[in-house]
């Protein structure tokens, strides 16, 4: 598994693993949003995918694989990066076929209004595809994007919101990632669940 900087190329699957995990989708806008406006605070997981057309052998699939891709795998003669164009749970970075199975979305806090006007980050969304799950992706992500968000903007602490049903991202957080509990916010979320905001200041020793 390869952390880097996520490229304007990998929204695509960037949006696909959002919709295969979680409620809160957002528009292809406001993915470029963050690109676009804090290029060095979002960060994609990636994993080779090699074609082997000798053996081929279903098998090889997890779950996070559609039929489409089976239909496609089994189109032998397709060019390999037909394949992946075509497919957009992969990228085609620097001629590497890449799967592209997690993702953390940053920003930095714009809001001219805001009371507290240390520079500080967002964790917009962070997700991993299910068979990656648990082999510490999130938590590298995670690192990466509060690293950077310390480097690049000069941010002070992180904030982000989840929801108080989400153990696996509670644990993350709270217990991996040492942030503290800030509030409670009712009915936060669209189906009326509420969030925790929680916070973490970054401090990093050279
Ligand atoms: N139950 C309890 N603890 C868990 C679970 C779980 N289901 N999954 C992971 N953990 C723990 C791990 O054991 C590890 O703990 P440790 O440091 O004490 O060993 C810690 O959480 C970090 O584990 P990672 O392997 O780094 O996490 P992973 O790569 O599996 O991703 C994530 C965690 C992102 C929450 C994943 O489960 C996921 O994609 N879920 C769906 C999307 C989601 O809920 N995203 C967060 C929404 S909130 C937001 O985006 C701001």
């Amino acid at each position: 598994i390869n952390i880097r900087l996520a490229q304007i190329s990998d929204l695509q699957s960037m949006q696909n693993a959002n919709l295969h995990n979680l409620p809160e989708n957002y528009q292809y806008k406001y993915y470029l949003y963050h690109l676009l406006s804090w290029p060095h605070i979002s960060f994609v997981a990636t994993t080779t995918y090699l074609i082997d057309y000798e053996n081929e052998n279903e098998n090889d699939y997890d779950d996070d694989v559609s039929q489409f891709d089976i239909d496609t795998y089994k189109y032998k003669n397709l060019k390999l990066n037909q394949f992946s164009h075509n497919n957009p749970s992969y990228s085609n970075n620097n001629n590497k076929n890449e799967k592209i199975v997690g993702y953390v979305l940053g920003k930095m806090e714009d809001d001219a209004e805001a009371e507290d006007k240390t520079p500080h980050g967002h964790i917009t969304s962070v997700s991993v595809l299910r068979t990656y799950r648990r082999m510490g992706i999130a938590d590298k992500l995670m690192r990466q994007a509060m690293f950077a968000m310390a480097e690049s903007y000069d941010a002070k602490y992180v904030f982000l919101h989840v929801r108080k049903s989400n153990r696996a991202a509670i644990h993350l957080y709270k217990n991996t990632l040492s942030f503290e509990v800030l509030k409670i916010e009712k009915s936060y979320y669209a189906d009326k669940e509420d969030a925790f905001a929680m916070r973490k200041d970054l401090v990093f020793n050279d």
